[in-house]
């Protein structure tokens, strides 16, 4: 059974952050998910990840991508085991950090940088099937690139057979003219992988072990060191600069909404629309210029959500219409509503089927029943509202009275006027009016109009 070992403890000097690199995101998830995600898709028996810098938060990102792919069904559960590099003295260091995890597992054992966060699952399967098929001590994934600055370069003899791999630091003028570089990603035999590492030295422009130096330790013990070319740079770049972060970032996104055009989604403006990679929407949506949708998203069939919007973890059903300038987090609005524009819907809120929610309307923690509409200038916390209720412009769920949040409810069929505060806890019955600028302190009957300061009643209406 395969293994993966992935190095994640340095800090990424040149992303010139206080947070270590493998943590900065990247379309919505920490670099070192993106790995552990590729990694999951070989089934390994154990996932060992080499910690150093904000070893807690590193290892906490491991676990969450980990225990997301299990929900998701895409692989058995893998050990998570963590070996720490409390100093980082390089790739090779790093690995020796973990020898206590390696000693006594026999398989073939992918080791990959923390730091390329586009590799399919697929390629390290390529990788160790080549490794088991050609019995090499160690297979190396390489890739020609255009500008090989800053990468470790491959060095063949002239029959094309590997003779060593040359840091940027450590190369020759000659070497540096070598395209063919290394990108981080190895299938080794372990025991083999153990026994070179007791040969490495830092005997080099950088001082530090180099895991690249390793292949050629194995060769000159007999062992077959086997290269396999990669043919898209793009998926085996690493993270080194936040400006590398941004192209990834670019293509990532671009990639997704490709998918979600070939699978019948309207993309006015790709250019302006950012989507994140585990966003759902269904066919024939339109989203329109300037638009993000984060999260867990679920957008259904048919809708349209305009400009300026930003959807976080939310359950749009089909033929929803959300305008512009709305901002949703957390909530589910059901079919056929209309949203917006310049709504805040937030903390599971939920709008029922048909339902109206206008210019300048918060909901927070609220059910709106089907057909309800509030349609401006509107403040609804904690509140249940029933079918068909309307609520005039100006009104107010007084939720908060210093201590604690309190609940309003609003049952089917009520009209509430115009500017009218639900001081809560507070009901009312079905069929009731409020006056406008009525200031509703207790709970109000059953087809009852309401009015005044505070609020009277002034007649039943049936
Ligand atoms: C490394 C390779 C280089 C290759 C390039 C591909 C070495 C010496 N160089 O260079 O040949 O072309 O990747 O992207 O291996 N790490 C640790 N502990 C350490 C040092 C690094 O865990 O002591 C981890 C980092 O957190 C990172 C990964 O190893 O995730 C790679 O380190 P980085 O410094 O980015 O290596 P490069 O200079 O890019
Ligand atoms: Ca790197």
């Amino acid at each position: 059974m395969t293994d993966v070992l992935i190095l994640a403890a340095g800090l990424g000097t040149r992303m010139k952050s206080r947070r270590a690199k493998v943590l900065h995101e990247l379309a919505g998830r920490p670099l070192i998910a993106h790995i552990v995600k590729a990694a999951a898709t070989l089934a390994p028996g154990a996932i060992i990840t080499v910690v150093g810098h904000q070893a807690e938060a590193v290892e906490e990102a491991v676990r969450v991508e980990s225990a997301r792919t299990l929900e998701n069904g895409d692989s058995e559960r893998p050990e998570l085991e963590f070996a720490l590099q409390a100093e980082q003295r390089g790739t090779g260091h790093a690995v020796m950090a973990a020898r206590d995890k390696l000693n006594g597992r026999r398989g073939p054992l992918i080791v990959i940088a923390g730091d390329v966060p586009m590799i399919e699952g697929k390629t390290l399967g390529q990788l160790a099937d080549a490794h088991a098929s050609e019995q090499n001590g160690v297979t190396m994934l390489t890739v020609r690139l255009e500008d090989p600055t800053g990468y470790g370069r491959i060095i063949r003899d002239p029959e094309g057979s590997f003779v060593r791999c040359v840091e940027q630091k450590d190369a020759s003028p000659e070497e540096l003219q070598e395209r063919e570089v290394s990108v981080s990603i190895y299938c080794f035999d372990i025991p083999a992988l153990l026994e070179a590492l007791a040969e490495l030295t830092t005997d080099n422009a950088q001082g530090e072990y180099y895991l690249t130096d390793v292949p050629r330790i194995m060769q000159a013990k007999g062992k077959r060191v086997g290269l396999v070319p990669h043919h898209d740079p793009e998926e085996v770049s690493g993270v080194n600069t936040r400006i590398e972060l941004a192209e990834l970032e670019r293509k990532l996104r671009h990639r997704k909404l490709r998918e979600l055009m070939l699978s019948g989604v309207t993309i006015i403006d790709p250019a302006t629309t950012y989507i994140q990679a585990d966003v759902e929407i269904g066919q024939d949506s339109v989203i329109h210029p300037q638009v993000i949708i984060e999260g867990a998203s679920r957008i259904g069939t048919g809708c349209t959500i305009q400009s300026w919007t930003r959807l976080k973890d939310v359950e749009v059903q089909d033929e929803v219409t959300i305008r512009n300038s709305t901002i949703i987090e957390d909530s589910i609005i059901r079919k056929g509503a209309t949203i917006g524009p310049f709504a805040r819907l937030r903390m599971k809120t939920e709008i029922g089927e048909k339902a109206g929610i206008g210019n300048f309307v918060e909901v927070k923690k609220s059910k709106i029943g089907r057909g309800t509409k509030a349609s401006h200038l509107t403040y609804l916390g904690d509140a249940t509202l029933g079918e068909r209720v309307n609520i005039g412009a100006g009104t107010v769920t007084c939720n908060y009275d210093g201590v604690r949040k309190n609940e309003t409810i609003i049952e089917d069929d009520v009209k509430i006027g115009s500017d009218t505060m639900l001081v809560a806890p507070v009901r009312v019955g079905h069929g009731s009016l409020t006056g406008a600028g009525s200031v509703v302190t207790t709970d109000v009957p059953p087809d009852t109009l309401v009015a005044g300061v505070p609020a009277v009643v002034k007649k039943k209406l049936k």
